[in-house]
């Protein structure tokens, strides 16, 4: 490197910035103290079930990670959360977690069993938006009055925006018996949830969009353990196939909404991540990537080849665990295992599921 390219301290930080950003890296660190703010299901929820309404998630959830539980669904870490890591910011705390949270970087909405419909039923998508307002207004509010540690009204522009809902939406529709072609015809109700979200969040100063797709829910040891009639519904995979044709049929219509709001609001950015390629190809590859037994809960009850019986779930009495939590690609036949997140965080990461092919960090670089 010759001395001219050093000496505009300016330019040199800039290329520093995009070279921390290099694909693969997991690291891809900010420049400005990251703000993400998360929408969803249990696949994100990083204890707001359990603030929110008390029920109690018990270890061995949170043994691998925490040596405690967190109320999340799993034995450790979500995907979330290493995508948190990958900035080295903080894990972010549940919106209606009273008790020690700070909002610093950022505030979580998910909560476990949310669905885009209905509307107007906590926590669903509307409202949990319409909780990120009010947080908006109140935060904003005590940063201008000097409170420490308050994201003030000009940073929320800056923050990222992150959905991951869906999967409850379908799952329901089927577990109420609704057959493939009425599963169907309610996805465009679903993901019009979706898009107004988006738009919603962008008429308060959103910018960038993080939005994954659904996983092929039809992997789930527990769909497997219930669905009717099964043996003429399972693909080469051994999942259920109509659920995961409905899933795919969710996210094409998805993606075609994400490149329509794109369009529309063309000072935005919106990365779409297709989870389900990943999360199937974990699934049908899970021996490469050190896994057994794709198909098989570690945590609960129930015998091979799924081990999953509804009457005891993982942490309930009489649940049973498996030892390698490691070696397993599903936690407790619904929710992933810390290791398949940190693998699924990985590919993430990796920005070959992402359209556009845009590093995680690019909104705090
Ligand atoms: C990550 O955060 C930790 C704790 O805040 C800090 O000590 C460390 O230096 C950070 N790492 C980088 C690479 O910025
Ligand atoms: C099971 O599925 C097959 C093929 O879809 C169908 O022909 C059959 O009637 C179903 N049986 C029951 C009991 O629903
Ligand atoms: C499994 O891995 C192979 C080889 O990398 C790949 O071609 C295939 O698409 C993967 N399967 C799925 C379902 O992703």
């Amino acid at each position: 490197m010759t001395s001219t390219s050093l000496c505009s301290f300016a330019f040199f930080f800039h290329f520093f910035a995009i070279v921390l950003c290099i694909p693969h890296l997991t690291h891809c660190l900010c420049r400005n103290q990251p703000i993400i703010f998360n929408f969803g299901d249990s696949n994100s929820d990083t204890g707001g079930l359990v603030a929110g309404l008390g029920i109690p998630i018990k270890l061995p959830n949170g043994r691998t990670f925490f040596g405690r539980s967190t109320g999340r669904l799993c034995d450790g870490r979500l995907v979330i959360d290493f995508l948190c890591q990958s900035l080295n910011t903080s894990l972010l705390n549940p919106y209606l977690d009273s008790l020690g949270s700070l909002f610093s970087n950022g505030a979580n909405f998910a909560i476990a069993g949310s669905a885009t419909l209905p509307k107007y039923v906590p926590f669903a998508l509307h409202v949990q938006v319409m909780q990120f307002v009010r947080f908006k207004d109140r935060s904003a509010e005590l940063a201008a009055a000097g409170v420490n540690h308050f994201i003030g009204y000009d940073r929320f522009r800056d923050g990222l925006y992150t959905i991951d809902i869906g999967q409850n939406d379908i799952a329901d529709s089927f577990a109420k018996g609704l057959t493939y072609v009425q599963v169907v015809k309610k996805i465009p109700l679903m993901l019009a949830e979706i898009k107004n979200a988006v738009q919603e969040i962008y008429n308060q100063g959103g910018r960038k969009f993080w939005v994954h797709n659904t996983g092929p829910l039809g992997c789930l040891p527990q769909k497997l353990a219930f669905a009717k009639n099964i043996s003429h519904d399972i693909d080469s995979f051994g999942c259920v196939s109509s659920y995961n044709t409905a899933a795919k049929l969710f996210n094409e219509g998805l993606h075609r909404i994400c490149m329509g709001l794109r369009s529309e609001m063309k000072d935005a950015t919106i990365v779409y991540v297709d989870i389900y390629a990943i999360k199937l190809d974990l699934i049908a590859n899970s021996t490469k990537y050190g896994f057994t037994s794709p198909l098989m809960a570690c945590c609960g009850s129930g015998r091979p080849p799924y081990s999953y019986d509804r009457r005891v779930s993982c942490g309930f009495p009489g649940y049973q665990v498996c030892d390698q939590a490691s070696r397993f690609v599903s936690w407790d036949g619904v929710h992933y295992t810390e290791a398949a997140n940190e693998h699924i965080a990985s590919k993430i990461l990796s920005m070959d599921y992402s359209t556009p092919r845009v590093p995680f960090g690019f909104f705090c670089q």
